[in-house]
């Protein structure tokens, strides 16, 4: 939510801005702006829209090169998305320029006195009155670390900053509290970004930011320090093992069809190095001591969106391989209904980003009452995994796309495995049992390879419904969080109508929709195992297709049961129940990146979402 770039160095710092706004564009592209410190003064160009249209103000009115810059892509909070609105925010003299991402609670008392000074503020955003209280705290240090900090120290919310001042050419100062910020190392320059995709290209030396950090960044080094001017001990430097291949296109017309096609590799790589020398289930990052494990009494998941969905089908896991009780909850519902929780509660924070704020507030209240925390997360470093007692990390890399596809898969492999490690360090699973599940697991990469091989029929079809108004979804058991992760997507995507239901909720309310050739999803679980479920769900298609509903069949290949009420079949392989969702979940993606696709909309960045949403 909002991309941030800083620059300082050789290079052009506006060249250097620009290309890592391009890769932080999935974050917000509500406007973006850039500030560049040149010919001992200041230059600033903003605009609404995507970053093309500040390209294109930028070939009109060229702003000097300078060593030193700062970039914003924003996602509107406080003030409609237009020029005056975006980012960066100047002070009265226009000799600070300060971008933001997160949101100052307290704004607005600070901008009466503001005010009440004398200060003309000309946006609606909370960020102009930090760019004025950072004017008027340098007029008196002449230290613009120190004024962020003086700044900083008076500021509530959540907030990532970065200045620049026209009196001090070759530095760039950040602060963070609550939201991203990453340091990158080079030779003789330095990188401020949200995200390290920002800067991948030049450097994959990183440093992390804690909690009321601010950073200074020249030519020969960075500093942190506290809010309070303290040097920080804790500077964590780290090595991004992943390149600039990874955040870039491949030759795919968007990122999330790329990212679609590399599923069966993500889901390999979050498995590998697993399975220690002696068959057993080793997470090496999992840190919470194997005896309070085996104290735990109750599982809690907790995510947002997308990773909701893979909380629902963990819970089905983790309750079938652990018996441990285990809800899943929306992480923005959670602190608010006062939850029980105890020192043996665990509790289980999804997110692909790993910066959610949502989430976030969620594992804080959690470790407040004593619970245990484990971070199921992708990315390396943030603030989630940060802050939790242990972390499983997906190996999905950079997910650029906003609708997630491949995070969301190797989010399930990551659960299964933590509810197996559950089970084996508990003694409810054997080491055998655990081995045929890894075997399955391990088998789900060639298996996605095999549904994505098959995909065009599923185009096809999705090319031909472009003019409905509405899909509905149908699911059981862990197929009912992949009904809602189809909807979900459709809804991302193609802004329709789409919802997902429970099937056997259908003939309490939902069945009503149903009307002549109305598109009904349907995921049928394996007919092997619980013939039961497989048979209910064949009754709902049924009665559905009675009404006029145009069914289309997630099956299994070889089901011949639900061929006869299927308009359409998308067959896909045998898996086991619970890891059917791994199979099932994928051509949803497709349908919906293809219904996008013919409808015209913007696949990567769908209206009025962002990728990180780094505000409650
Ligand atoms: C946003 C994105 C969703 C994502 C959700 C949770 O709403 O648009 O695609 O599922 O955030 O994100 P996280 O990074 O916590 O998994």
């Amino acid at each position: 939510m909002c991309g941030i770039v800083g620059y300082v160095g050789g290079r052009s710092a506006l060249d250097v801005v620009i290309s890592g706004l391009r890769r932080l564009e999935y974050r917000g592209y509500d406007s973006a702006g850039v500030a560049v410190l040149a010919d001992g003064g200041l230059a600033s160009v903003k605009k609404a829209g995507k970053l093309a249209n500040l390209e294109k103000a930028l070939d009109e009115h060229p702003v000097p090169a300078g060593p030193a810059g700062i970039g914003h892509t924003r996602w509107a909070t406080h003030g409609a998305p237009n020029d005056v609105n975006a980012h960066p925010h100047l002070d009265s003299a226009g000799r600070v320029a300060l971008v933001h991402n997160g949101i100052i609670e307290n704004f607005a008392q600070l901008r009466a006195e503001l005010e009440e000074r004398g200060r003309h503020l000309s946006s609606e955003t909370d960020t102009e009155v930090v760019s004025h209280l950072l004017a008027e705290a340098f007029s008196s240090c002449a230290d613009l670390a120190e004024a962020m900090r003086q700044v900083c120290r008076r500021l509530e919310g959540a907030f990532t900053l970065v200045a620049v001042h026209a009196d001090e050419p070759d530095l760039v100062v950040g602060a963070r509290r609550n939201s991203p910020l990453v340091v990158g190392i080079g030779d003789g320059e330095a990188f401020l970004a949200s995200d390290v995709a920002a800067f991948i290209e030049h450097t994959r030396e990183a440093v992390e930011l804690g909690q009321d950090q601010v950073v200074e960044l020249r030519r020969d080094g960075v500093l942190v320090t506290g809010f309070d001017g303290v040097p920080a001990e804790d500077v964590r430097a780290y090595h991004v093992d992943w390149d600039v291949s990874a955040a870039e296109k491949a030759g795919y017309d968007y990122f999330m069809l790329k990212e679609i096609a590399e599923q069966p590799r993500a889901v390999a790589d979050t498995l590998l190095g697993r399975i220690g020398s002696d068959g057993a289930l080793s997470l090496d990052e999992v840190r919470i001591p194997a005896a309070q494990l085996r104290e735990v009494d109750k599982i809690v998941v907790v995510a947002c969106g997308t990773a909701y969905h893979a909380g629902m089908i963990a819970k089905y896991a983790i309750e079938h391989w652990t018996r441990i009780p285990c809800e899943t909850e929306l992480a923005s519902e959670f602190r608010y209904r006062d939850p029980i929780l105890d020192g043996r509660t665990l509790v289980v924070a999804i997110s692909q980003s790993g910066e959610t704020m949502d989430t976030l507030m969620a594992l804080r209240h959690a470790r407040e009452q004593g619970a245990k925390v484990l971070a199921v997360c992708n990315t390396n470093g943030s603030t989630i995994p940060r802050e939790s007692d242990a972390v499983l990390y997906t190996h999905a890399g950079p997910e650029v796309a906003v609708a997630s596809t491949k995070a969301f898969l190797t989010q399930l492999v990551a659960c299964y495995l933590v509810a197996l490690y559950l089970g084996q360090v508990r003694g409810t699973q054997w080491g055998d049992e655990i081995a045929t599940v890894i075997r399955e697991l391990a088998d789900i990469a060639g298996a996605v390879e095999d549904v994505l091989g098959t995909m065009e029929p599923v185009r096809e079809l999705a090319r031909g419904l472009a003019g409905k108004n509405t899909v509905l979804f149908l699911g059981r058991h862990v197929g009912y969080p992949v009904a809602l992760e189809g909807a979900l997507k459709l809804k991302e995507l193609a802004y329709m109508h789409a919802e997902g239901f429970a099937a056997g909720e259908l003939k309490h309310g939902p069945i009503a929709l149903i009307e002549e050739d109305v598109p009904v999803v349907v995921v049928v679980p394996p007919p092997r195992g619980r013939s039961v479920l497989h048979d209910k769900i064949a009754s709902n298609i049924q009665e559905i297709r009675a009404r006029g509903a145009r069914t289309i069949v997630i099956a299994e290949r070889g089901d011949e049961a639900v061929r006869a009420y299927a308009d359409h079949l998308i067959e896909v392989p045998p898996t086991p129940t619970l890891l059917q969702p791994m199979v099932a979940t994928v051509p949803l993606q497709v349908f919906a990146c293809e219904l996008a696709t013919a409808r015209g909309n913007e696949v990567d960045q769908p209206r009025n979402l962002a990728k990180s949403v780094t505000v409650e």
